[in-house]
């Protein structure tokens, strides 16, 4: 059955991927710390977007801008005017809604959903960026913002990154990092939170490209999700409505996921125009612009944005690999992870904590620890073991057992069909390669 929002809340916690910050003051207001299996899971999922978006291709590089960055920045590129929630205010409660969540109940009426009072403020703007201040004084001319997405850092790199890389359009620039929205109602663990990482690329094209590598990149981007094992039926594209469409954006669509509560967004594909390198052209005096020797053509180029969420699309990998089956008579629970997104691809178990089998349990994982990430665990029954790491996703178990002291042999135990098969540990790192790249 598919898991509900408190399943995997639990397993988080419990697992140890998403703890509730500061949970021992009560937590801190919907912001979390990423465990011991967390941190290795989101790495993963940055790392195998880094390896499809950078590390495969040749028309695309890396960048790594400032979160904290210059309101000249956020001036320019709109987010100042215009990256605003409606925020309605409940004058009797004193909670804070943002209207477009609020639904008029069977009387026609829009309610407070804390208290029922249908005393509530008319929607006003709510800029959702984070303000902060430079240097020990806090006034006016030390503004600083949290970049609400790590987009512009691209835009106002342009020209440096042209130069530098000697890229030409159509060419992206990849980025992944914090952003920051102070968001009226975060919620859904962490499906909406204030403070996020998010995976961006910025593909500038020749204008007359751009309808072509905007579908593309939705083709390209739905089917990295699939590749990585979310069944096919719990993705969809969606395409913006144009009363939908972010001020910058003249076409956008949606990689949408099934989530218990039911589509979420997971990335955003926009096709933003020349609209940002134009803006920065304006406002800093500088033409962020390409010029083609050949043709002896300046141009400004379009933009096509894939966007995602990668705290988001962790959650919903964790969602996806959610499964019980029944071995031996027994029911198990278990996460079938892609062994690229897995916190770990091999727990190396020695049968038993006896002197002789952990010399060679320590050999096995010398092995393998420089290739992939290793759980190693000694204590408890084998069988126990085998279902811990069910539970976190690991694909592969190799054990050492009193044989392997003889044969020099150890046994290889797949996740997902709990077959076993025994190796010689001089083979143990080919076998392994290539039962993880399958
Ligand atoms: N540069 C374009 C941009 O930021 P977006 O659709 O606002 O577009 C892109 O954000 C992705 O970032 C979203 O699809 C989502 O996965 C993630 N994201 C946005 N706001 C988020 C939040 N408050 N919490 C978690 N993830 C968020």
């Amino acid at each position: 059955a598919a898991p509900d929002l408190e399943d995997i809340v639990r397993l988080c916690k419990q697992r140890g991927f998403v703890f509730p910050s500061a949970e021992i003051y009560g937590g801190f207001r919907s912001t979390y710390d990423y465990g011991p299996l967390g941190v290795l899971m989101l790495r993963n999922v940055k790392q195998a977007w880094w390896r499809s978006m950078v590390q495969l291709r040749h028309d695309v590089v890396g960048l790594d801008a400032a979160v904290l960055s210059s309101p000249r920045i956020w001036e320019a590129s709109g987010h100042l005017a215009n990256f605003t929630d409606p925020l309605v205010d409940c004058r009797n409660c004193k909670e804070r809604w943002r209207a477009d969540h609020l639904e008029p109940g069977d009387d026609g009426v829009v309610h407070c959903p804390n208290c029922g009072s249908t005393d509530l403020t008319e929607a006003r703007a709510f800029n959702m960026m984070f303000k902060t201040h430079v240097g020990p004084v806090e006034e006016e001319g030390s503004e600083a913002y949290l970049r609400p997405e790590t987009a512009q850092g691209h835009f106002v790199n342009f020209l440096n990154v042209l130069q530098s890389s000697r890229k030409r359009p159509p060419f992206g620039i990849a980025q992944i990092g914090k952003s920051f929205r102070n968001e009226i109602t975060p919620g859904n663990f962490v499906f909406r939170t204030r403070e996020f990482e998010q995976m961006e690329l910025e593909f500038f094209v020749p204008p007359a490209e751009a309808d072509r590598w905007f579908e593309y990149w939705c083709h390209e981007r739905l089917e990295w999700y699939v590749d990585l094992g979310i069944p096919r039926d719990l993705l969809r594209l969606r395409h913006h409505d144009k009363e939908e469409l972010s001020h910058y954006s003249s076409g956008t669509a949606d990689v949408e996921f099934r989530f218990p509560w039911g589509w979420g967004e997971l990335e955003g594909i926009a096709n933003r125009s020349d609209y940002d390198l134009r803006a920065h052209s304006e406002a800093s005096g500088t033409r962020l612009e390409y010029f083609e020797q050949a043709s002896g053509e300046r141009y400004t180029p379009w933009v096509i944005e894939p966007a995602a969420g990668a705290t988001r699309t962790m959650m919903a990998f964790l969602i996806a690999a959610w499964d019980s089956d029944e071995v031996g008579g027994e029911s198990r629970s278990l996460l079938r992870l892609h062994p690229r997104i897995a916190p770990y691809q091999v727990a190396v178990l020695p049968l038993s904590r006896k002197e002789t089998l952990v010399p060679v349990a320590h050999e096995v994982l010398g092995l393998l620890q420089p290739l992939v990430m290793c759980d190693y665990d000694e204590t408890q029954s084998i069988g126990r073991r085998y279902r811990r790491q069910d539970e976190i996703g690991t694909p592969l178990c190799v054990t050492v057992d009193f044989d392997s002291l003889e044969d020099r042999g150890v046994t290889i135990r797949d996740r997902d069909t709990t077959e076993q098969v025994r190796v010689p540990i001089d083979a143990l790192v080919t076998e392994i390669t290539s039962r993880l790249a399958r």
